[in-house]
């Protein structure tokens, strides 16, 4: 018995400790701080419990939890103070009539984050039918500009993984002046007749690792713009 304590007790404390130095602050949207409930718009709750977890002085995960949950979309802005973890394990949802989100270009966008990690098993729901069939930028110049689904704008030293994009409106992930980007185990999925539906499109950015990633879309899988490295 002493003997059996004596070989457990180590064991125990080094993964007390190794817990404790992993220890993320966590900013759940569904608490009754924000409030954020499944089948309703969230778009307040999340805009909200980012900028308290972008304000943490320690590493933050926001949490959205399993369920469907509408959102309007917005610019997760940093910089944040410490490392912050997106964690999505539900669906979020676009609403399928572009002219409803706050930037007609663009669902959802992170800009400025360095240390940022996007994961959890969730769906980035763009729902795009409606905008495949109205998009005439094919034949119309000044054709009204349509979402894509996930920008990174200016992302360092960050991990996408574990995450769906589906049925974005636009290209699915748009990265922009990024450096030390990794997509791992990302699914992206649009119809093969959707329009414009890229997968991943690289501009202006450094080391950017696409790995384990399935892509099925309408258009280019993977495209590369200018002064990529
Ligand atoms: C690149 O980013 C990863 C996080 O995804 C980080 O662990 C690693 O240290 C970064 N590499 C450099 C050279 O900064």
């Amino acid at each position: 018995m002493g003997l059996k304590l004596k070989n457990v007790l180590p064991v125990f404390v080094f993964l007390l400790l190794a817990s404790t130095a992993k220890a993320q602050t966590v900013f759940d949207v569904t608490s009754a701080k924000y409030g954020g409930k499944p089948n309703s718009d969230i778009t307040q709750a999340l805009s909200k419990a980012w900028t308290d977890a972008c304000a943490s002085t320690s590493p933050s995960k926001l949490v959205v939890p399993k369920g469907t949950f509408k959102f309007l979309g917005t610019t997760f802005k940093g910089p944040c103070k410490a490392p912050i973890a997106f964690q999505l394990q539900g669906i979020l949802q676009a609403p399928a009539d572009g002219n409803q989100l706050p930037k007609k270009d663009t669902w959802i966008s992170f800009d400025h984050i360095d240390r940022l990690t996007i994961s959890g098993g969730g769906t980035f729901d763009g729902q795009g039918a409606i905008a495949w069939k109205q998009n005439d930028c094919h034949k119309n110049q000044n054709c009204k500009s349509i979402a894509i689904n996930l920008r990174l704008d200016f992302v360092t030293n960050s991990m996408i993984r574990d995450i769906t994009s589906l049925d974005c409106k636009n290209f699915h992930i748009n990265v922009l002046g990024c450096r030390n980007v990794t997509f791992q185990y990302v699914t992206i999925t649009a119809p093969e007749d959707s329009i414009n539906t890229d997968g991943i499109h690289i501009g202006r950015s450094f080391g950017i690792t696409i790995d384990h990633t399935t892509i099925r879309t309408g258009d280019d899988c993977i495209s590369l713009g200018d002064g990529s490295q």
